[in-house]
Formats: C-alpha cells, structure tokens, sequence
C-alpha cells in the first residue's frame, strides 16, 4: 500500500490499481481526501489499465466534509478531484456502498463506470443543507440519469437504495462482497471489456422544458424561504448546454449558497441533531429495556404507546376504566394503520402487536415486568404523585418509572416514591409517534444508569434526546411559556392573532403560536397560569385574553374553538376573541397602534432568544446548542435559522438590542429582554461562546 495522505492510499494488482479511501466513521472528505484521491489517481493512471476506488469503512463517501464550508478551500477542489477520476486515462470504477451522499455521489459519478453493493444510501442530500450539488452533481446527473429525475433527487434530497439506482441509470450493475474485492473484480471486467465504460460530460443531455418548469414553480410555491433550491434547478437548466460552463456556473451557485447565513443555519441543525447525544456520562450502561408500561391513554399516553410498539417494544398500558382502555386501543390501532399504509409496518408486525404484544389493563399489578413505566395521566402533582406512588410498590426493583408532566417538578413528584434514583422525566411531544424531540428531564437524584437508558430509550423509538435540568417546563415549555408572554403583548399593543401567526410563518416557523396553542390545547396553558398565579410577580404585565378564552370552553382544536374557529374547511377567524382583546385593551387603558411583521419577528425572536440564553445560564440546558435542538425538533422552528441562539449569534446581539429599541413599550416585565442581551454585549460574550 501507498499512502497519498492520512486518508487515502493505493495498491497495484496486477493490471488494476486499487484506491482506497479511510476517513472513519463516514469517510467525509475533506482537504486530505481529495489530495490523496487526485494524487492516487496521477501517480496509476500510467502504472495500471483499470482503477477501481471503494472505501475501506461502512461509506464509499457520506459527502463533502461540511465543517470544512465557509473557511478558505484548498485545492485540490472537489471538481478538480472528479475530473481526474472522469479524464483519467484508463478506467475508472467506483464501489458505491454504504452512504455515498452528495460529494461522494458526485466523485462516484465522475468515475467512468459504477457498482452498487445492496447497503448503498445515495442520493444528494446538499439542499439539505443548504447548498447544491457542487462537483459536477447538477451537470453530470442529468447527463446519467436525465433533468427530471436529477430534479427529483436534488430538490427533495432523498435517499435511494441501489435498485432504485440502478432503474435510475444512476449505477451500471449491483453485485455483492467486500468492496475491496468487488473493486477489483469489476476493474478486470473494465479492462476485459465486460464492464463497459464512459465519460458522463461526453454524453448528452435531452431537454425537457415541462420538468424544469414544473420544478422551478415547485420550488417557489413550497420552498420560498429557501435559497438553494432555486439555484439547483436553475444549475440543472445548464446542463444541456456546455459541460464546463455548466461546472463553472454550478461552482458559483455553489459559493454563493455557502456564504448564505441559511446554509449556516441547516448546518448547525445538522450538527445540533448530533451533538444533543453528547452528554456528560461516561462510565454508565444503559438498562436493556424489552417491555414499557404506560399510565393514562390519553392523547400522550396514546402516542407514546403507538411509538413504542412502532420500535418493536412490548407495551401493556393502564387506564382508569374499560371505556378509557376500549378509545386508547382505538386511537393506537388508528395510528398503527396509517403506520402500515406509509409502508412503517408491516400486516404481520401490525397482527403480532394485535395479538399479545399490546395489551391494556385496568390493574397496576400488570406492571411487575416492565422494565420502565411511563406515566401520562392528567397534568396534576396530586394525581401524578399518587400513580407514582402506585407504580414504586409494583414496579420491579431496579425499574425506571417516568413522567411525561409538561411543567411539574420531576424532583418533587421523584420524592413521592422510594426510588428518587429511578424516577426520570421523558418529556414526549404531540403526536408522540410523530414528533421527534423527546426531553430527558434529569432530576438531582437521577442515577446515571437511569439517564443513559432514556437516550438509548430515544435512539430506540427513532427520536432526538436532550438533556434538560428541572426548572417549570423544562427547555422548551419554559421557553414557550416566554414567548406565549409577547405574542400576549403584541394582541394588546394593536396585533390581532392571525397577524403575529402569519408574520411568524413567513419568517418560517411550521406554525404561528396562536395556532399551536389551539393545536396544543388552550386549558394546559390555563392550568399552568393558575398554578403561577400566586407567585406571579405583581410587576409582571399580565394579560387575561388567554383565561378569558378559555373560560368562555373554548380549549382550541379539540372543542372546536380558540382562538380560531374550526370546521370541515380552513380554521377562520374567532370574531369573539376580537371582542375580548378590545374589551382588554380598552380595561388597560391601550390605544391600539399597527405593528409591523417585522416588530413582531423581532420582538417574539429576542424574547426566545433571552429566554434560551437564561436557561443555558441556569444550567437547565447543557449547551446553547441544545435549546437550539429543542426548539428546531419540537417547536417547529425553521431549520434554516439554526435555532434562537443560532439566530441570535447570526443577526448579531446588537443588532438585536438595536431593534428591538426601535420597537420600544412600557412593558416593565418586556424590558428585562434586551437587558439580558445588553449584559452579554457588555461582557462581549456572544452565545457561540457556550457551544
Ligand atoms: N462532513 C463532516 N462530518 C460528517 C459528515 C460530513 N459530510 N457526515 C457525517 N459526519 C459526522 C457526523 O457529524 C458524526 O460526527 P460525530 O460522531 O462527531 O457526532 C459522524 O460523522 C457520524 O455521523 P452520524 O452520527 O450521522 O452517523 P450515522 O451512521 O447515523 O449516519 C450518514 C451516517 C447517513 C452519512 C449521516 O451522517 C449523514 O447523512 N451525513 C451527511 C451526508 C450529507 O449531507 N452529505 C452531503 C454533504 S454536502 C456535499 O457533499 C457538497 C458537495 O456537493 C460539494
Ligand atoms: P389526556 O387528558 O388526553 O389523557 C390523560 C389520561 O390519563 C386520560 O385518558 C385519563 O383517563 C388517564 N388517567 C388519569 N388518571 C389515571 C390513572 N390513575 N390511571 C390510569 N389512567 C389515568 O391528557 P394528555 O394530553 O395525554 O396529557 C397527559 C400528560 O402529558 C400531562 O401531564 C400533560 O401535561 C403531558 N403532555 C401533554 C402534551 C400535549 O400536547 N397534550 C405534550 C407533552 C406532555
């Protein structure tokens, strides 16, 4: 073996040169990866008649090392590295195995002939991210497998398998073995002839104006707030034109999106994903949990279950009645069904969980093999510190009991057993099967065991863990709580509810607040407030639109009612709640004023952010970037903005501070906002600081 550099090496067997690419665990390439490839295929283009290049882990290659974008690009240049494997003298054959994702797809398609082992995940996963397919992907793709489908793969970022692949064009054959072997076996067959070989800029590409056009009003239809993916399509047009124009204007177009602040923004959500599972907990084994309880089969209680039993768990799970067990196993065999039409389960799992691997029950007792109980009954301390009382005399020893509470104190309701140290929070979100974040609310006695084994419990049920210390409503319903405050403010000041939710979906969130609250349900909000209400600070601005509502039964989606109406079409506009937020204006006195969609992003985005930065201040959070999960995973904040602190850092806490004076208020309580912030500028510490 020759090394090229500390990620790629060669070896000549034969009449084959064999290039060998080891950048653990996913082979990204980076710097070294392209010098080695493009020294490695310099120094045996004159030395052999075939190359055939694999990787030497469980990738070919995931992609372009994305730390690496935004900093100074060393050259030899992804380009550059796919026109030496495409122009190199002899043939070159790329192993497509495991992910093989945007730049690895692109060095892979740059190579003159392509086999595919059954584990490949390919596809161009840069819109993702925030960029385009920046080596030849928009040029050569279509040249391969034609416009449509490189606008299909491009624009969505899907995953394919090698038989979809393969029907693509987007791979000669799919054969099996190790990718070493299968290099050299089908570069022999490259130079015997039986492998034929080509160079995908010499072919043509046909035009098809009817995909292009319907892509591009596609994207501007779906993807308005986005930058990339205008560009890919408007780089995939090139492609039938010349080959090295099209490279050199997908170059730009690549650049242009890497300097992009969106491109910043998805990045750090990619990382974000990733970086929540780093916790501070080296030496604990997590618990092997094979069977899960759950208490209640309400909304949540549902949800979890049908979660659960989606990951192949056991679950048995206790309501108070035979009717509340009869619309529990209605609604989960609801969800597992639409689970089966979306191709997540099969007919068989779906009847094996049907005949024995769930069961409801009535009686605690049903629990004594659980490996972990979840309680989810009512969001009351009293009632949740008698079923955890329950659970503790029947729940094996050992076992874990959690709570889903929202709000309550982990740590209070841990005491009402007599094994804080196996009492969590496992903070689900509606629809529990659905969405992914799940908060690990880790009490003062929380072993480590019992913390580790709520991650694996996550990594399990496919959903993103984030630690989060006990303070009311944990990471994300603390924040919620905040943010709920201003939107408040702004009803009063002169916006109307429809206003703040459109300013906020234009800004990119999947929903406006006044919308989620009616998806949430307006009494748990109202329960919580009258929980505070005594310790409310009597400084604090209070606004009572929100318990009016709710007074007058309106709890939002579930009575039909909230701050929107909703019927068999669209929700509309609840004409009574302009009257209670007239009454209430008119009761403090409030001349009403017009906000602009810019004070209202402004000052609803500062709010979170301060908000965010205190509860990382508190050490609730572990790290900035960890709110920034939260939010983005269970609050549907735009992916492209990173998350609050992201947002912060990116706008710049001054710049920040400085509109949000534009935007000045009385508001005594609003006020402390950009206090928080003006500390951090004085200190000149930025949030970056704590990632
Ligand atoms: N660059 C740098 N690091 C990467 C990376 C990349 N492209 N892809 C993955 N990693 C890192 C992860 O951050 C993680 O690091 P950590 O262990 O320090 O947390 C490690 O590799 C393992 O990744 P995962 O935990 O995600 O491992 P999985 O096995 O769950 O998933 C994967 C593997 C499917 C490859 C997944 O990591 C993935 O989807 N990666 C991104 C693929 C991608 O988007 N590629 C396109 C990049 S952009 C590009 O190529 C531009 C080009 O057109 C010029
Ligand atoms: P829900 O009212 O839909 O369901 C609660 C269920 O618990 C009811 O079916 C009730 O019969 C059952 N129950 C009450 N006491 C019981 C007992 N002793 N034994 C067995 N069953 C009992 O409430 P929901 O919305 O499911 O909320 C449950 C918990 O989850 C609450 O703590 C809530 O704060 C929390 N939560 C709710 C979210 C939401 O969006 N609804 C999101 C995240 C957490």
């Amino acid at each position: 073996m020759t090394t090229t550099s500390e990620t790629v090496s060669y070896e000549i067997v034969d009449d084959v040169g064999l290039i060998c690419l080891n950048n653990p665990p996913v082979n990204a390439c980076g710097y070294s990866m392209r010098r080695g490839i493009f020294e490695a295929v310099k120094a045996l283009g004159p030395k052999v008649q075939a190359i055939g290049i694999y990787g030497a882990n469980r990738a070919f290659i995931a992609g372009a090392d994305i730390t690496e974008f935004g900093k100074p690009i060393a050259e030899p240049t992804m380009p550059e590295v796919c026109l030496a494997l495409e122009n190199c003298p002899v043939p070159t054959v790329a192993v497509m195995h495991g992910p093989t994702l945007g730049g690895g797809l692109e060095v892979a398609i740059a190579a003159q002939a392509r086999v595919a082992l059954p584990n490949l995940l390919t596809g161009f996963p840069e819109v993702t991210l925030g960029v385009l397919p920046g080596s030849g992907g928009t040029q050569r793709g279509p040249r391969l497998i034609g416009i449509r489908a490189t606008l299909d793969l491009a624009t969505s970022g899907r995953r394919i398998g090698a038989d979809e692949a393969l029907s693509l064009g987007l791979v000669d054959r799919i054969d099996e073995g190790e990718p070493r072997e299968v290099a050299l076996r089908f570069a022999e067959d490259a130079i015997s002839g039986a492998l034929a070989t080509r160079r995908t800029a010499e072919i043509t590409v046909q035009a098809d104006r009817t995909a292009l056009t319907e892509y591009a009003n596609r994207m501007r239809k779906t993807q308005a707030n986005l930058f990339a993916p205008h560009r890919i399509v408007e780089c995939i047009a090139l492609s039938t034109g010349d080959f090295t124009e099209g490279m050199d204007r997908e170059r730009q177009g690549f650049f242009d999106c890497v300097a992009s602040p969106q491109r910043a923004g998805l990045i750090h959500a990619f990382f974000a994903e990733r970086a929540v599972a780093k916790i501070p907990i080296e030496d604990a084994i997590p618990r092997d949990i094979g069977s899960v309880g759950i208490v209640g089969g309400g909304t949540m209680g549902s949800g979890i279950a049908t979660a659960c039993l989606l990951a192949g768990l056991d679950v048995v799970l206790k309501e108070q009645h035979q009717r509340a067990c009869d619309r529990a196993l209605a609604a989960i065999s609801k969800n597992l069904a639409g689970a089966v039409k979306r191709g997540k389960l099969t007919e068989d799992a779906l009847a094996n969980i049907l005949n024995g691997k769930f069961k409801t029950t009535l009686e605690y007792a049903d629990f004594s093999e659980t490996d972990l109980v979840i309680e989810a009954v009512f969001e009351d301390l009293a009632v949740k510190a008698q079923v955890l009382q329950q659970l503790d005399t029947v729940v094996k020893l050992g076992g874990i009991i959690a709570t889903n509470t929202s709000y309550l104190d982990v740590d209070e309701l841990a005491q009402s057993t007599s094994r804080p140290d196996r009492v969590i929070g496992l903070h689900f979100f509606s629809p529990a099967h659905v969405m992914r974040l799940l908060e690990v609310v880790v009490g003062e006695n929380t072993a480590p065991e019992v913390v580790v084994t709520g991650f694996a419990l996550a990594k399990r049920l496919k959903k993103i863990a984030v630690w989060s210390g006990v303070c009311d409503g944990f990471i994300g319903n603390r924040i919620l709580n905040h943010t709920r405050k201003v939107a408040d403010y702004m009803i009063m000041d002169g916006a109307t509810p429809t206003q703040v939710d459109r300013a906020l979906k234009d800004f990119g969130f999947a929903m406006g607040p006044f919308s989620v609250l009616d998806l949430a349900g307006l009494d748990i909000g109202w329960a919580a407030r009258k929980r505070r209400a005594p310790t409310r600070p009597p400084e604090e601005r209070y606004v009572e639109i929100a318990d009016r509502i709710c007074e007058a039964g309106w709890f939002g989606r579930k009575t039909g009612r909230g701050y929107y109406i909703y019927g068999d079409g669209d929700p509309v506009e609840n004409p009574d709640v302009f009257r209670i937020i007239e009454e209430e204006r008119s009761n403090a006195g409030i001349a009403p004023r017009k906000l602009s969609d810019e004070e209202i992003v402004t000052r609803y985005l500062t709010a979170m952010a301060s908000e965010a930065a205190r509860v990382v201040a508190d050490g609730v959070a572990l790290r900035p970037i960890d709110v920034d999960a939260v939010e983005l995973f269970g609050y549907g904040f735009p992916r492209h903005h990173g998350g609050p602190l992201h947002y912060a850092d990116q706008v710049g806490i001054k710049t920040l501070i400085a509109r949000i004076e534009e935007f000045a208020t009385e508001d005594a309580y609003y006020w402390q906002v950009p206090e928080l912030l003006r500390d951090m500028v004085e200190q000149d510490q930025v949030f970056a600081d704590f990632n």
